[in-house]
């Protein structure tokens, strides 16, 4: 990797790593999701970076994959698990990190995805394999009496691309990916006191353009206008302002133009923290680049 290239990540992940921590310090019972989201979103484009994803917020049992709605009345309360990913992008160059705010009692269970993520990290060095990372991340979780979750992983980074090899598992499995110098991923510990499995849930926010492929609908053709400078990256729902987004996202969908990302939840009535922190591997360890 060079210079040039490093730096980007590297100042990404500075930029990420500040604007979570502040922002999370900030969230109160009663506090909207949508301004939340929102001023995370403006803080990162007025820093002169751009979004490598719609700011997730995503609460309770749900692990991933939801943001505010356009007008989204939804607000903190007692008891709140949420977690909030934050992926910045300089030029393409992904800084991927999330934290989760406790709004009830559940310090164990955040320190669990915590204590994992800091512990895979520690594996992290040329000729480590993925699932010795798995298996760092499911032994503390688990000898904190919740589950890892199995169907969900921490994934390589390129410009301008948010999943790619290796995938980093959320629990021990012989071999996987042997980890070189700089490879870039992100390492996403998920605890659950839950099944430890999430499936998808109706509620979609969070598409991305997977074809280039020419449409014909005027209202879709608006919608692909809008988000052609994403390269691909997810966009949220909430940033196209159009009428009818409830016809002409699925019917892209359906044509295989977008791809959408249903939000992803474990068994209901059940508590998901999540942490995660990018990483370049280095010939003796790795740098963080969002700590
Ligand atoms: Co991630």
């Amino acid at each position: 990797m060079n210079d040039d290239i490093f730096e980007k990540y590297r100042d990404a992940g500075v930029l990420a790593a500040k604007i979570l921590r502040s922002s999370a310090q900030g969230i109160r019972i009663g506090a909207s999701y949508l301004d939340l989201v929102e001023s995370i979103e403006v803080q990162v484009k007025e820093e002169g970076a751009a979004l490598a994803f719609p700011l997730n917020l995503s609460l309770n049992e749900d692990a991933a994959h939801d943001t505010a709605s356009p007008g989204d009345v939804r607000v903190f309360t007692k008891g709140d698990v949420a977690k909030l990913d934050l992926g910045v992008q300089i030029d393409g160059y992904i800084a991927d990190t999330a934290t989760t705010i406790d709004l009830g009692r559940n310090s164990l269970l955040l320190e669990a995805s915590e204590q994992a993520l800091d512990a895979a990290i520690k594996v992290v060095r040329p000729g480590a394999t993925a699932g010795d990372l798995g298996a760092a991340i499911q032994k503390e979780i688990e000898c904190r009496g919740y589950r890892p979750i199995s169907n969900l992983t921490g994934h390589g980074l390129d410009r301008y691309i948010l999943h790619r090899p290796p995938s980093i598992p959320n629990v021990g499995i012989n071999g996987g990916v042997v980890l070189e110098e700089g490879m870039v991923f992100a390492i996403e510990p998920f605890a659950t006191t839950g099944s430890g499995h999430v499936g998808e849930k109706t509620r979609k926010e969070i598409y991305s353009q997977v074809s280039q492929k020419p449409v014909r609908i005027p209202a879709a053709r608006t919608i692909l206008n809008k988000v052609k400078d994403r390269h691909g990256l997810p966009f949220a729902r909430r940033w196209l302002n159009e009428k009818k987004l409830d016809i002409t996202l699925p019917a892209l969908v359906r044509s295989q133009v977008l791809h959408v990302y249903p939000v992803l939840s474990d068994i209901p009535g059940s508590l998901v923290s999540q942490h995660e922190h990018t990483v370049i591997v280095t010939s003796e360890g790795c740098i963080v680049t969002t700590r």
